[in-house]
């Protein structure tokens, strides 16, 4: 990225009052413009917790319209708003009206990888770094999961005192990740962990060393003393682990696995936010006050 470039972000941020948050499976030359870099639990608590008046979200769309959702004070800008997730699409708003209605004991869990409208129509939210904690915490017997199938059944698997309806959500990048990759990718290096974020497939989560969201997959790696790993997840989480473990060494299971969306953000995006104060993420209030139940919830059995 051009210096220039950098400096004047930096200076519309000022003029602007606004904070840049960061997943991390954006470019490394966004991921290193913003202020906070994380999981999608992380920078929806970052997005409540800065006090600047705006927020450039440089993910995809579901935490721009969450991070909206708790903080209609905030200006939300993002990027790219084209930047979607296909898996938060997947959720079947009638499916849920009928597992209510089928099960009265019943708790609707939504990943936070959901649309406004399926976060409207659940009980609790749910990340990839708190599902387990969170739905272990539930006094429901039953519990509709939605949208992704395979982080429900690793928390599933985790809980047998809890009886689990799956919803057949995926995530396209981690799930063209195959047990065969995988076995290939430790066969080149022997003794090298396996960490897997758990919207793989059952078979790849049965080998990994180590289940958990990005952040977890980061802290496990910068913890442990071992020093090759094997990455199951979304490319752009190497940046971090490279910065934080210049000793160690990550490989990938053959081939790198990119999300379109998230790779579609780029630094001349998010000055062209800054300067135009748009994409906004605008949302209808009733939907917002409805979506919010489910979001705050999260935050407070998370803390
Ligand atoms: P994390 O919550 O681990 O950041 O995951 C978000 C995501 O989109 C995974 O594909
Ligand atoms: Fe959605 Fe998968 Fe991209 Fe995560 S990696 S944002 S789940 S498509």
């Amino acid at each position: 990225m051009p210096d220039t470039e950098e400096h004047e972000i930096a200076s519309l941020k000022r003029r602007r009052n606004a904070v840049i948050l960061a997943h991390y499976y954006v470019h490394e030359e966004v991921q290193a413009l913003a202020d906070h870099i994380g999981d999608s639990y992380y920078l929806s608590k970052m997005a409540n917790e800065t006090d600047e008046r705006t927020i450039v979200f440089c993910g995809v769309k579901f935490m721009g319209e969450s991070a909206k959702i708790m903080n209609p004070q905030k200006t939300v800008l993002m990027p790219d708003m084209t930047a979607d997730c296909p898996m938060a699409k997947m959720a079947d708003l009638d499916r849920i009206d009928e597992v209510r209605a089928m099960y009265g004991d019943v708790s609707v869990v939504c990943y936070m990888n959901s649309t406004a409208q399926t976060k409207a129509k659940s009980d609790v939210c749910v990340t990839s770094s708190n599902a387990l904690s969170i739905i272990k915490k539930l006094p429901n017997r039953h519990i509709y999961f939605v949208p992704d199938e395979n982080l429900a059944r690793y928390v599933a698997g985790h809980l047998p005192e809890k009886h689990f309806i799956f919803h057949d959500g995926f995530c396209h990048v981690h799930t063209s990740i195959t047990k065969e990759n995988v076995e290939r990718a430790k066969a080149a290096q022997p003794g090298a962990l396996v960490l897997a974020h758990p919207e793989c497939k059952a078979d790849v989560l049965e080998i990994a060393d180590y289940i958990g969201s990005t952040s977890g997959i980061i802290d496990f790696a910068t913890k442990s003393d071992e020093l090759k790993f094997i990455i199951c997840t979304e490319a752009g989480v190497f940046y971090e682990l490279m910065k934080k473990n210049p000793n160690k060494n990550f490989y990938t299971v053959g081939h790198r696995q990119y999300c379109p969306s998230m790779k579609s953000i780029t630094p001349g995006k998010v000055k062209a936010c800054l300067e135009n104060m748009r994409p906004e993420v605008v949302l209808e209030e009733s939907l917002r006050v409805e979506a919010l139940r489910a979001l705050e919830a999260m935050h407070e059995m998370t803390e």
